[in-house]
């Protein structure tokens, strides 16, 4: 503990100057008679720790405590008193009081009360440390994941969001790479700027880069006004180049040249404009196969993959599935107006076996489905979706939950009787045409399945 300060304020002479002799080989000590006097001192130093008698002369040791916590840095509060009651003390606490000791005063029990104070206000600071980090974690607060390959994924963003390296975030659909961009954003320390994001799927060549680059009046047809691009937009801040796979060659050339040199030209203008912009790219195409391919510029790619992130699938990180189930549960709940809900533990497993070719997003959704269609007081594999319900099936007839199921991405249009018949076809091929293994897989018995193929064939 550092050597802090100490203000004793008492009208008794002899007490000041009992405390000072015990006290000063611990702390810087100062003493005041009255209120007045005790206010300089409040006045000219930083005190830590202040100790006044209740009773000071025709004045209350209140008032002094009143004054003392409405100071930018109030010390902490003791309480000397001859007349202790409970209502004094709870009246000194209400002011600000940390504590109150009672008259003929125990020098050792003073000791460890204040000691005791100073401990309990550097706890505080620590706290208060600790809540600031906890605010800088918060952009991965929401962020859930268990799993050791999601884990590797925070640890890397906290420790690359403070510089101004561009990032490249991989990953299949529905992986999160939208929501790691937001907290690489968020932890970056460029709070000034804000997160602007350009899906460059969709918009033509022309399009996206005068979004991008923005265009002097004129510079095209159409190009009636000036107009400032996203990187001048996200200036100070983070632009997020969301399905970077996308964009065209020309564009590619463009996005080179910003990247080396920080400035951009707008669209039929020829002035260099500077820009101070932290780029973070995603794309859930592979970078290097559409470079091996051509369609992708070499140089761009090794450019924007300085720092590279991948987002493993679900189905890769399975421990994730039920910590992301129980928040979906919760969200879902409360967006739908539902009471939050349980899911059963066959439910569970169902949504543990499943292989989600959409990921995170495909997740959310089948639990949003559970939430939605349930009337009973858990969710139960029933309210689920047929493919994830399926799933379960392989898992109860025996079949290994990490690569018997048969999973199949999600049908655009509900049409059960096709449904099946790709169920079907699924299991068929997975168990290498064994009809007896297919129908285990698919839950019915062999009869069933050869009068479905039957029907199906009869179609
Ligand atoms: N680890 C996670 N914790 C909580 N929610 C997540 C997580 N990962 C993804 N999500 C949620 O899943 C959905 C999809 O995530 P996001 O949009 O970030 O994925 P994406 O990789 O950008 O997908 P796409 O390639 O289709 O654009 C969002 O609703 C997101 O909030
Ligand atoms: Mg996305």
């Amino acid at each position: 503990m550092e050597l802090g300060t100490l203000l004793i304020v008492d009208d008794e002479k002899h007490t000041r100057d009992g405390l000072r002799l015990s006290l000063e080989d611990e702390f810087d000590v100062y003493v005041a008679a009255d209120i007045a006097g005790a206010k300089e001192v409040l006045k000219s130093e930083q005190i830590d720790l202040m100790v006044t008698d209740l009773r000071l002369g025709s004045e209350n040791g209140m008032d002094l405590i009143e004054h003392a916590m409405s100071r930018p840095h109030p010390p902490i509060a003791i309480m000397m008193t001859a007349y202790g009651s409970v209502n004094v003390a709870v009246e000194a606490m209400k002011r600000g009081a940390y504590h109150f000791v009672t008259k003929p005063l125990n020098i050792d029990e003073l000791e460890i009360v204040i000691k005791r104070a100073l401990r309990g206000r550097d706890m505080e600071r620590e706290n208060t440390a600790l809540r600031q980090q906890v605010e800088k974690n918060f952009a991965l607060e929401n962020i859930v994941g268990r799993s050791a390959a999601m884990e590797a994924i925070f640890d890397t963003v906290r420790q690359i969001a403070p510089s101004r390296a561009t990032v490249l975030i991989e990953g299949e659909h529905g992986t999160g790479k939208e929501l790691i961009a937001h907290a690489i954003h968020n932890l970056s320390g460029r709070p000034k700027g804000k997160l602007t994001i350009v899906h460059c799927a969709g918009l033509s060549p022309q399009l996206l880069e005068s979004e991008l680059f923005g265009h002097e009046k004129g510079a095209f047809t159409n190009a009636h006004e000036k107009r400032t691009g996203r990187f001048e937009a996200a200036n100070g801040g983070t632009l997020f180049l969301d399905e970077i796979g996308e964009i065209d060659a020309s564009t590619q050339v463009k996005l080179l040249r910003v990247l080396g040199e920080r400035t951009i030209q707008r669209v039929g203008g020829n002035q260099d404009i500077k820009v101070d912009v932290r780029i973070v790219a995603a794309t859930n195409k592979n970078l290097e196969s559409l470079v091996e391919k051509g369609d992708f510029r070499e140089d761009l790619y090794y450019r924007l993959k300085t720092i590279k992130l991948t987002m493993p699938p679900l189905r890769e990180r399975r421990d994730d599935i039920i910590p992301l189930s129980q928040k979906f549960l919760k969200d879902c709940a409360k967006e739908n107006g539902k009471p939050e809900r349980d899911l059963t533990r066959e439910a569970l497993q169902a949504l543990v076996s499943y292989d989600w070719p959409g990921n995170v997003r495909e997740l959310r959704s089948a639990i949003e489905h559970g939430v939605v269609m349930c009337n009973s007081d858990r969710v139960t594999v029933r309210h689920l979706p047929m493919e994830v319900r399926l799933a379960a099936r392989g898992e109860g007839n025996g079949t290994n939950s990490r690569t018997g199921q048969i999973a199949l991405a999600p049908l655009d249009d509900f049409n059960l009787h096709t449904m099946e018949q790709r169920f079907i076809e699924r299991a068929l091929e997975k168990t290498g045409n064994n009809r007896t293994e297919a129908a285990k897989l698919l839950g019915i018995s062999r009869r069933t399945l050869q009068r479905k193929l039957k029907e199906n064939s009869e179609d």
